[in-house]
């Protein structure tokens, strides 16, 4: 039996995170498979022992289909152990880096009908050369309104990855319901 650890990304860093849970995970001899959320097709739920959802946030939300994905799968995903990750900028503030104090995460999990048994908030990353013209302008104003960083030159990378290492072991002490 694996882990499925799913993820939702426009940029790639909540990939880069999944991934970094897999490697933890194979560390501790749990086997995963990692996959995008946006193209997971039929998933063959009796090969997992627990899944794990991660999901970046764009203008205040995460993309439609991982709400999509939780309706289609609640039956499920309220049957196995479960995790769930969000990955934003807000949370380059530790005070605004957990489930409670992070605005986007703590909606989700009031409407979702989906109940993790464990949530992680991780910052992301800023990569202004990546971004369109219209993206690099806006984040740049709200980089600005909020204190960030301006310098539209820079990548940023926010996450703490021992916070994610910590997140992995906690999945992999995830046990069956
Ligand atoms: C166009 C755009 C809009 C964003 N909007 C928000 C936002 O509303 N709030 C926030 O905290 N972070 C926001 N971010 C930051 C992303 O959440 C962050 O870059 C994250 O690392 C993206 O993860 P991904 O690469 O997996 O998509 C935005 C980033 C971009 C490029």
């Amino acid at each position: 039996m694996k882990t499925l650890i799913l993820f939702s990304t426009r940029d790639g860093q909540t990939r880069e995170i999944a991934s970094s849970i897999a490697s933890e995970l194979k560390e501790l001899g749990v086997e995963s498979d990692v996959i995008n959320l946006h193209r997971s097709g039929e998933i063959q739920w009796h090969n997992y022992e627990r899944v794990v959802i991660g999901a970046s946030i764009r203008y205040g939300h995460f993309h439609a289909s991982v709400d999509k994905f939780v309706k289609q799968h609640q039956a499920a995903l309220g049957h196995i152990p479960s995790a769930f990750f969000s990955v934003n900028l807000v949370a380059r503030k530790p005070e605004k880096r957990s489930p409670q104090t992070n605005s986007y995460t703590r909606k989700f999990l009031l409407s979702s009908p989906w109940k993790p048994d464990l949530c992680a908030v991780f910052a992301g990353a800023l990569r202004y050369p990546r971004y369109g013209w219209l993206d690099r302008l806006m984040i740049r104003l709200i980089m600005k309104m909020t204190g960030g960083e301006t310098d539209t030159s820079k990548e940023v990378v926010y996450t703490d990855w021992q916070q994610v290492t910590r997140f992995a072991h906690e999945i992999a002490h995830l046990t069956a319901k």
